[in-house]
């Protein structure tokens, strides 16, 4: 008993040295579990796969987790006839245009302004530029139009689908539809009580 006494007040007292002390060494690990088992080093050579390389495609088909785009509409903006849609399947709030604006300031408004009239400050430094969302041709176009062109870009606009995720492409697109309204706005879009107020 006094012996199983000193041994365990021993190795209390050893794995206390061990917690908490700079060291170079890696630490004592006691009880293993799992944590030491073979591995590959990202981006290392392998002799066992035919192409050499350690790093692995996904098996085709593979869905990560919450990913799986079942609804066609909302996740390329896309009727199950492959048409584009005309309204966006997402419902506007005041909290949706505000992150659109957010967003379309950080993505769109380097080239297309923070206006959408297509001078933003990369066509200052000699970009062609984008033609303006205020055009009758582009005020037309359906809000599934505008998800593709983020997604997947149009000629010389390089593809967002990397960078903006589907729920903020919404967004955008509902601020888009905010701006064009800003700029072709009529006296009867303004409520009759607050005409009074416009200079
Ligand atoms: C790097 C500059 C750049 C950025 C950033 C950019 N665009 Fe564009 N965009 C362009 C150019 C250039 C065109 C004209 C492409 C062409 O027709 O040659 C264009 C065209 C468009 C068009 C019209 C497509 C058509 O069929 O005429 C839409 C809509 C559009 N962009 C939306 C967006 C949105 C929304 C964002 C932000 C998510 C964005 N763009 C970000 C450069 C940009």
């Amino acid at each position: 008993m006094k012996r199983a006494l000193f041994i365990s007040l021993c190795s209390a007292a050893l794995l206390s040295c061990v917690r908490g002390v700079p060291s170079d060494k890696p630490p004592i690990h006691v009880i293993q579990d799992m944590h030491k088992q073979p591995r590959y080093n990202p981006q290392s050579e392998s002799n066992f796969f035919a192409d050499g390389a350690t790093m692995r495609e996904p098996v085709p088909g593979t869905v990560p987790q919450g990913w799986l785009p079942a609804d066609s509409i909302y996740y390329f903006g896309k009727d199950s006839q492959g048409n584009p849609v005309a309204v966006s399947p997402v419902l506007v709030t005041p909290k949706l245009l505000s992150r659109g604006k957010e967003r379309f300031n950080i993505y769109c408004s380097p080239c297309h302004s923070r206006l959408g009239d297509g001078q933003g400050i990369v066509v200052k430094h000699g970009l062609n530029p984008p033609p303006s969302f205020h055009s009758d041709r582009i005020r037309q176009f359906p809000d599934g139009e505008f998800f593709d062109v983020i997604t997947n870009g149009v000629h010389t606009m390089p593809s967002y689908g990397d960078q903006v995720r589907v729920e903020d492409r919404w967004a955008i697109i509902s601020y888009i539809r905010a701006l064009q309204l800003s700029q072709n706005a009529h006296l009867e879009d303004v409520p009759p009580e607050m005409r009074g107020n416009l200079k």
